[in-house]
């Protein structure tokens, strides 16, 4: 099992606010890894609560994010949040089953969020980042 994720400057979007709760989400993904590679006979009872976590803090960064692009009128809002909705419901569909199962499985579900969290950074959301700060906005 081999940790994917770390923060670089280089996923910094120039936004403080959006790259502090990037960190976060980070972490919090990293605890998905952490918990996997400890597996103890708590493992289903500390996955519930990192994925609880989890969603709680997802909806909290997408809806800032959601909110700050809609405010400037960036206009690929509609497909990103699109991005956003199919990835909650991707994590609700799977989260029932992943407190439970194995921890090949968790390792393999932390792996889609560790990508999908890293690539959405360095694509999607620069996209807005950078439309933004070309109109001057500033955080
Ligand atoms: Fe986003
Ligand atoms: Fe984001």
């Amino acid at each position: 099992m081999v940790n994917i994720l770390s923060w670089s400057d280089s996923l910094a979007t120039g936004f403080m606010e959006v790259d502090l709760q990037h960190k976060k989400l980070i972490s919090i993904i990293d605890s998905v890894f952490q918990t996997i590679k400890e597996y103890d006979p708590e493992y289903a009872l500390k996955m519930a609560k990192i994925l609880k976590q989890l969603t709680d803090y997802t909806e909290y960064h997408f809806s800032e994010e959601e909110s700050l692009m809609k405010r400037h009128g960036f206009p690929g809002f509609e497909g990103h949040k699109k991005q956003h909705d199919d990835f909650v419901a991707k994590v609700g569909k799977e989260i029932h089953l992943l407190a439970q199962a194995s921890p090949d499985d968790g390792y393999l579900f932390y792996r889609f969020l560790g990508t999908w969290l890293l690539e959405h950074i360095a694509k999607s959301d620069h996209a807005w980042a950078e439309w933004l700060r070309d109109r001057g906005v500033r955080d």
